[in-house]
């Protein structure tokens, strides 16, 4: 992971937040090639959730919200990790993630209102057995709206996207075709106050998430449960995370939430664990149901289809932007054996321990697949100093880069520019030659074998489309 973090900084995907006053725990910045990963991720999970389904429309709504949303959802009584703190150094933990270290689980007491805390666990950091029992610690942040800060004008940063769906329900229903079943979906920005933020970007404190409020009849509630965890799986194996990385955990009936009658993670094999990368829950009408005894109003719905009255059950698939980003780039990363400039091969993995074989090097690949890839294409003069060259390779640039990001370099050797791009992971170099002048034909290089063919200028945009599996 430290490679990783170090490679995402060099090559601008990811920096700390507030680097230059010595970083913000939890908080990071994307940079120019992050922010493009990520707006891959976003704009692929809304067209397989919203654009190329009619029965899911899309919302965006405020990430401050009325302090009642928070109540009638629970978060303001319960969102809360449980802490213990030390006596004797003042250090504060999570008490679950302190237990699971040494192998036991946190368990709640039998009335559920507390927690069974062993009194001879040793503080991990000065080593005293003198810690607190584990006490509730609420992740929302807080702050004020408006001029006065008191605790009338007590605010708080969206936790989840969820609670935006919920709450325009009605508005979604009464102002556009939607029918049950249907779904509302959001992506947007969340704030948690994660006592323990780790992993790199996996645990922050401000992250993405894109949510699906699928609205359902009641009864209809495991079918389509099942039907959401299928289409998740296929859309992470479309974004090139293969199937034998991800898995999935099927909640026990003891560890649902008591209103949920289904739950399963989606996780992935990261270099530090087996983790949740988004979870699916059939939730019930919990949500519709507090919102309408909190607020007052109906959140009772007529179907049309069967002539009955009743307030929408819901599943919800809640994915974490960030964490794919962090995965895609766990997945892509290689170091690999290739061959020097002038050897013929295809690149060879790295053995711990072995030398280089003759006549290889090391080179480091980001193997995105080429839809997520930040930059789909560069495109090379073979020499800066032959304008003939320069010109031809800026008039393929231009014309490419009104339909995907892509990226022009005439700085230094040739095999020199394929590997910049290689770390980066664009899956293409597109080189302009003298033969260019002649014939019309570039060398297109493939970033994972290395092979490199001829190819017509006017070939280019179809040979990019069918590679990113665009029409
Ligand atoms: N509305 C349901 C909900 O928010 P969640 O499991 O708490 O469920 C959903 O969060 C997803 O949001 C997670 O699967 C994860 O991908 C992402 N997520 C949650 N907390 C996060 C954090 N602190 N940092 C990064 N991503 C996070």
């Amino acid at each position: 992971m430290e490679t990783l973090a170090a490679l995402c900084k060099r090559r601008g995907f990811i920096y700390q937040g507030s680097e230059v006053y010595g970083g913000l725990n939890g908080f990071w910045d994307y940079g120019p090639l992050g922010c493009e990963l990520k707006r891959n991720i976003r704009e692929s999970w809304w067209r397989s959730v919203v654009q190329q389904r009619d029965d899911v429309v899309g919302l965006d709504a405020a990430i401050i919200m009325h302090p009642k949303v928070w109540e009638a959802s629970g978060h303001v009584d319960s969102f809360a990790d449980p802490m213990v703190d030390c006596r004797a150094c003042r250090r504060r933990f999570r008490a679950d993630q302190l237990l699971e270290e040494i192998g036991q689980k946190l368990e709640r007491t039998p009335d559920g209102k507390g927690y069974v805390w062993p009194d001879n666990v040793a503080c991990p950091a000065c080593g005293a057995k003198a810690l607190t029992p584990p006490r509730p610690f609420n992740l929302m942040f807080r702050t004020f709206v408006g001029p006065v800060e008191d605790e009338s004008s007590v605010a708080y940063l969206r936790p989840e996207t969820a609670q935006g769906i919920f709450v325009n329900f009605d508005n979604v229903v009464s102002t556009s075709r939607v029918k049950v079943p249907f779904g509302i979906a959001q992506i947007g920005k969340a704030f948690r106050n994660e006592v323990n933020p780790r992993n790199f970007t996996f645990r922050s404190r401000e992250f993405e998430q894109m949510e699906l409020e699928f609205f359902i009849r009641p009864g209809t509630d495991a079918e389509w449960h099942r039907y959401w965890v299928e289409e998740r799986l296929k859309w992470y194996e479309s974004i090139g995370l293969p199937r034998e990385r991800l898995h999935r955990y099927d909640y026990p009936p003891e560890e649902l939430a008591h209103y949920a009658s289904a739950c399963v993670d989606i996780l992935y094999d990261f270099p530090f664990g087996r983790q949740e990368l988004e979870g699916i829950a059939a939730r019930g009408d919990y949500d519709l149901s507090r919102h309408q005894e909190y607020s007052g109003k109906s959140f009772v719905y007529f179907d049309p289809d069967t002539q009955e009255r009743y307030i929408p059950h819901v599943v919800e698939p809640s994915a974490g932007v960030d964490r794919i980003a962090l995965a895609l780039l766990c997945e892509a990363y290689r170091e690999e054996w290739v061959p020097t400039a002038g050897v013929q091969g295809e690149p060879k993995p790295v053995e711990p321990g072995q030398p280089a074989p003759e006549g290889y090097e090391l080179r480091t690949v980001l193997r995105f697949a080429p839809c997520m890839a930040p930059i789909k294409a560069a495109v090379f003069p073979l020499l800066k100093n032959k304008p003939e060259l320069v010109a031809k390779a800026q008039e393929i640039y231009r014309k490419l880069r009104r339909r995907w990001p892509v990226f022009y370099d005439q700085q230094g050797a040739i095999g020199r520019r394929y590997r910049r791009q290689d770390e980066i992971g664009t899956p293409v170099g597109i080189t302009v030659d003298f033969q260019t002048l002649e014939d019309h034909t570039v060398t297109w290089r493939d970033r994972d074998t290395m092979q490199q063919v001829r190819v017509s200028v006017e070939e280019l945009p179809a040979r990019i489309a069918a590679m990113l599996g665009e029409d």
